[in-house]
């Protein structure tokens, strides 16, 4: 990494969590993505859910179709993870290059209703996945209704995480944006083969940012904003140097009009500015040293895969982010939409 006052140039990085739906969506936000990340992990939750090899493989066709010319990005793939997805697919996905398996409690999230709903029902898969050396992410939040919304993750660890590391010791495990002061605690703690992924929004907005002024509807994601207090053990955890805590965006398109909505959907797009957005996180904290171990390394090591080659450069400069964006017929509200960002990518 090099740094003057006005530059920081790191190792190109990799978005270990990305939503980048399909068809005219697909084609509207892959390039925004593309121009900062050499790779981004790709979540499988479409409808209906990349539960094949065959599938993943079509998928991560459509989505290097997608890539401008003159760029180089590599989607990595994943499954979703269901009550019945067998063992023998896990060996065909190690083979065909898939690498992950993404766990949904059923009703957990958007386009969840597939998901898992025990567990136990998982075992098997899970072994498979342990055998060949296939990570699982985890959306870490329980479904149970007594339970309140801001504690799902917390919970999530007692019942879900304690329990599967202990029958899984050697599965590697990606607790997937981590929203909790428990969260980071539990896995700077756990052993080396737990690791988490931090988002931007969650850095940058705690809960307040939903409800000032009135309700806003675009920093509405899952797991929720959390209190002041979580947000800065997530900024610490970020610009502490362990390798266990890694970039994920989450960048999660819904079209504008089903964000303002009665039923608004959860996910924050922030692909079109996510190395903009940590670098302000990171640049508040005081820590921009520390920004090219988080984008560019970690994921890669833990990942087991090779740091990317060549750079990407951000400059000091006061921008606005654009308010809004195409979105195949509709349009995308990324997120901090006309507002101030101090870097701003070469
Ligand atoms: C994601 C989406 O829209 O696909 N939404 C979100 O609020 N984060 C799903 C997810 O990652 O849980
Ligand atoms: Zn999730
Ligand atoms: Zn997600």
């Amino acid at each position: 990494m090099t740094r003057s006052a006005d530059t920081l140039t790191l190792t190109r990085p990799d978005d270990w969590h990305l939503h980048v739906r399909d068809g005219a969506a697909l084609e509207a936000v892959v390039p925004h993505s593309a121009r900062q990340f050499a790779r981004a992990l790709i979540m499988p939750n479409l409808r209906p859910p990349v539960t094949s090899v065959g599938q993943a493989i079509d998928y991560c066709k459509r989505i290097r179709d997608a890539v401008p010319e003159g760029l180089d990005f590599e989607p990595v793939m994943s499954l979703y993870l269901t009550d019945t997805l067998p063992p023998e697919e896990i060996e065909a996905a190690a083979t065909a290059g898939v690498r992950a398996v993404k766990l949904y409690p059923a009703g957990a999230t958007t386009n969840s209703d597939a998901g898992v709903t025990d567990l136990r029902k998982t075992y098997k898969t899970l072994e498979a996945m342990q055998a060949q050396g296939l990570l699982l992410l985890m959306h870490g939040e329980v479904t149970d209704p007594s339970v309140d919304l801001f504690d799902r993750e917390a919970v999530f660890i007692e019942r879900v995480m304690i329990p599967l590391r202990r029958d899984f010791p050697e599965l590697k495990v990606v607790f997937e944006h981590l929203t909790t002061r428990e969260g980071v605690d539990y896995v700077r703690e756990a052993d080396r083969f737990t690791a988490a992924t931090i988002t931007a929004h969650h850095l940058l907005y705690n809960r307040n940012a939903i409800f000032t002024g009135g309700i806003r509807p675009h920093y509405y994601c899952l797991p929720v904003l959390k209190r002041e207090t979580h947000r800065l053990a997530l900024v610490e955890a970020a610009t502490s140097g362990s390798d266990r805590f890694f970039l994920g965006t989450d960048s999660a398109p819904h079209p504008a009009h089903l964000k303002e909505h009665a039923l608004g959907c959860a996910g924050c797009y922030t692909a079109l500015t996510a190395l903009e957005l940590y670098a302000e996180a990171f640049d508040r904290a005081g820590a921009l040293d520390k920004l090219e171990g988080f984008a560019s390394h970690h994921g890669a090591d833990f990942y087991g895969l090779p740091r990317n080659t060549g750079t990407v450069t951000l400059r000091r400069e006061t921008w606005t982010v654009p308010e809004t964006v195409p979105y195949g017929e509709a349009t995308l509200k990324p997120l901090g939409g006309g507002e101030p960002l101090s870097w701003r990518l070469a």
